[in-house]
């Protein structure tokens, strides 16, 4: 059927959008909140803005130009305050058609999806994975010193946003699907995190603006290169084959804590229970939320001589031996690289925009949600923007520096107790990240283990500068493209093999 727009029909369209702008601009609930103009009249605005890679900066910009409470979308309010996020994590619930853990809207079905995949990445579950964990980031370190010990001036560089990527997504694989991977030594899979950055900003730009979900498939097949799309499928595909086939217990995955749920009898295509779709999303939350992390951190140590000094004091103290650095109380005792690792979180936040909530549909009858002091009315959308929050002076004094102390100021409880209340990185409550252990544990690892091995230092002229953009005081930042998650490039980075302790790695 075809929609011919004669004048008649353009001159409807054009009197129905001009009262719905006329609405949204002066009879709407939200109407006395400030904020950019052409976002209280459409969802467009957040479209744009996605589609620039840098909600992060608008909404801090934003926010600085209009104040702590803003209208960033017709229905939507963004907040600047700790106080808001505690008081709206719980208020949540997705948009989109509910697909895993993350975007279950519904709260039993979030619960129950909760329940399963918070066994996988538990403590627990992290004690008995860890072995499998150590054995990629022993690949990657053998990797840094061939790179170190290479002749060849360029490949002696290292751009540490491919090999922790690489690295982070064979441990996913692994927990995810019991899955070799193998994008550390092989080419074969590597095309997986750009296709994964792909959809990842797909989905986050239709969040924006639920109609363009619509579009999605022709998006992502489109735009994206169905040759991709199609390589993408094969290979879940066969990580779920691959898997079947092998005993249930055999390997400690989430396939193994969700195999009851699956029956594989009546699913009469393979992979069409809505449980893997939980799998696949350990790529973009563990894979790439963990490699963003690790990068700023090295990123900000390469630049900071103070802390990297303070750090690599701390490591090669606290351990005797490699096999020394391992899960346990000797590694959560080095607090200085706990500290590390939350700074490098609060300036670079893998998760950088504001995460959605909206009171859930059960929940409308019941008490309003009161936020910051604000009654938020039915149907609106809350979210905190997390750069904001953590370049907020309020909670970070000089809040652009890589200050790890900040974590530890114990001379200054009321400082230090005001950063944790304003730390955002994981979100939180029920919604907060499930994989908070894992996160901890593997970017330790890799910190202490690279540490111990080596020492690093930024490399020189232009390629030292991949991956950076100046800051709001004129110095170097991790930059992060924000597609929900975050996307990046560096930092390039020189290691020095240390004393006589990386010979052992040749063994
Ligand atoms: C530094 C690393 C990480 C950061 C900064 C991070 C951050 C977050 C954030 C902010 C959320 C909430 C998203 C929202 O509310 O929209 C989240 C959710 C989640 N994360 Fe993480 N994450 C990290 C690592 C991991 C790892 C290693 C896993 C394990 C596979 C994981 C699994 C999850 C899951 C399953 C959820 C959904 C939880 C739910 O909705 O109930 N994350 N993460």
């Amino acid at each position: 059927m075809y929609i011919t727009l004669t004048p008649h029909y353009a001159s409807l369209l054009t009197c129905k959008v001009f009262t719905i702008c006329v609405y949204r601009l002066v009879f709407h609930p939200l109407k006395d909140y400030p904020g950019p103009w052409i976002a209280k009249v459409t969802d467009l605005y957040g479209v744009f803005i996605a589609l620039g890679t840098k909600e992060h900066f608008v909404t801090r910009e934003n926010h600085l130009k209009y104040g702590p409470v803003i209208r960033q979308g017709p229905n939507r309010l963004v907040f600047n305050s700790a106080k808001a996020l505690h008081e709206s994590s719980e208020a949540t619930a997705r948009l989109a058609r509910a697909t895993n853990v993350w975007n279950a809207a519904d709260k039993r079905l979030h619960r129950s999806r909760r329940r399963l995949v918070g066994e996988t990445v538990s403590e627990r579950s992290m004690r008995r994975f860890e072995p499998v964990m150590t054995e990629q980031i022993d690949i990657f370190i053998k990797q840094i010193l061939d790179s170190a010990r290479s002749p060849n001036v360029e490949t002696n560089i290292v751009n540490m946003t491919h090999r922790i990527k690489r690295l982070s997504f064979d441990i996913v694989s692994r927990l995810a699907f019991g899955y070799p991977l193998d994008s550390q030594t092989k080419q074969t899979y590597r095309f997986i995190m750009e296709a994964l950055n792909a959809g990842t900003q797909i989905n986050y730009v239709s969040l924006q603006l639920p109609s363009i979900a619509l579009l999605q498939p022709f998006l992502f097949a489109g735009i994206f290169n169905y040759g991709r799309l199609r390589d993408y499928h094969e290979m879940v595909t066969k990580m779920i084959s691959s898997r079947l086939s092998k005993d249930v217990k055999s390997i400690h995955d989430l396939y193994s804590v969700i195999a009851n749920e699956i029956d594989t009898e009546t699913d009469d295509e393979i992979g069409s229970n809505d449980l893997w779709a939980e799998a696949v999303f350990f790529f973009p939350a563990g894979g790439d939320t963990v490699s963003t992390g690790l990068c700023a951190l090295l990123f900000y140590l390469s630049r900071n001589p103070e802390s990297y000094e303070k750090l690599a004091k701390e490591i090669r103290t606290a351990f005797t031996n490699a096999d020394e650095i391992q899960g346990g109380q000797k590694l959560t005792g080095c607090r200085y690289l706990r500290a590390c690792i939350d700074e490098a979180l609060r300036l670079s936040p893998p998760l950088a925009g504001a995460l959605w909530r909206e009171l859930p549909v059960s929940d409308k009858e019941t008490e309003p949600l009161i936020v910051d002091g604000h009654v938020i009315p039915p149907g609106t959308q809350i979210g905190v923007s997390t750069y904001t929050l953590h370049h907020n002076e309020d909670y970070f004094p000089d809040p652009f520096a890589f200050q790890p102390e900040r974590w530890l100021a114990l001379e200054d409880e009321t400082e230090r107790k005001q950063a944790h209340n304003a730390f955002a990185a994981f979100s939180l409550g029920s919604r907060g990240c499930a994989g908070k252990a894992m996160a901890y544990l593997e970017s330790s690892l890799v910190v202490a283990k690279t540490l111990w091995y080596f020492d690093f230092e930024s490399a020189p002229g232009s390629l030292g500068k991949v991956g950076t953009t100046p800051n709001a005081t004129g110095a170097d930042e991790f930059q992060l493209l924000n597609v929900f998650t975050s996307s990046h490039d560096g930092p390039n980075l020189i290691f020095h093999p240390r004393g006589d302790s990386w010979r052992e790695l040749q063994a």
